[in-house]
């Protein structure tokens, strides 16, 4: 079984800020599919949905879960809110969920301080009444797959990342 930490969960839950903030404490390398996918690509994310469509990139995202699968291990991965579809998920390491409500989600990223950039690089979150639906699509699948649940409503990060480091060693 693989060692990395497979870190899922909605976007905007926080799982890229999470995943910076836990490498530099446990001292791990960590890599995020999103960025994975925009260098092997060399384009944005946006960009990709806009010119190549969705389909195109859940491909993107099956390859890199099969790079993932091949060569990474010991590392802290952070994925993009539809990653969890990848076929080959449970066998990348132990899956961790940052679980929140919408409107917790909502409220944390409309109330950034980079709210409209975070808002705009981020396709399927430009209507939220789309997003919301999309959340209630998805809420049941991501604790399903998933082997840790980290509820982080109103939780300090430094006590989020302590509670992924003891429940994965557990
Ligand atoms: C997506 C989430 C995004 C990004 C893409 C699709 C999704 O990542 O992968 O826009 O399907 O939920 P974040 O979860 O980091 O925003």
């Amino acid at each position: 079984m693989k060692k990395n930490i497979i870190l899922i969960g909605f976007m905007g839950v926080g799982k890229g800020t999470t995943a910076r903030a836990y490498a530099q404490k446990y001292n791990c390398f960590n890599i995020d599919t999103d960025d994975l996918i925009e260098s092997k690509e060399n384009q944005k994310i946006k960009e990709i949905f806009e010119e190549k469509g969705e389909k195109y990139f859940r491909d993107c995202e099956q390859s890199c879960a099969d790079w993932i699968e091949l060569s990474v291990d010991n590392s802290f991965v952070s994925c993009g809110g539809g990653f969890y579809t990848v076929s080959n998920l449970t066998k990348l390491g132990t899956v961790v969920l940052l679980d929140a409500s919408y409107e917790w989600i909502f409220n944390r990223l409309s109330t950034a301080e980079n709210s409209k950039a975070k808002l705009k690089k981020r396709p399927l979150f430009s209507e939220p009444k789309k997003a919301k639906k999309l959340y209630k699509e998805r809420e049941r699948a991501y604790k399903k797959i998933a082997n840790i649940v980290i509820d982080v409503e109103n939780k300090s990060m430094k006590s989020i990342i302590k509670e992924i480091h003891k429940k994965v060693k557990a």
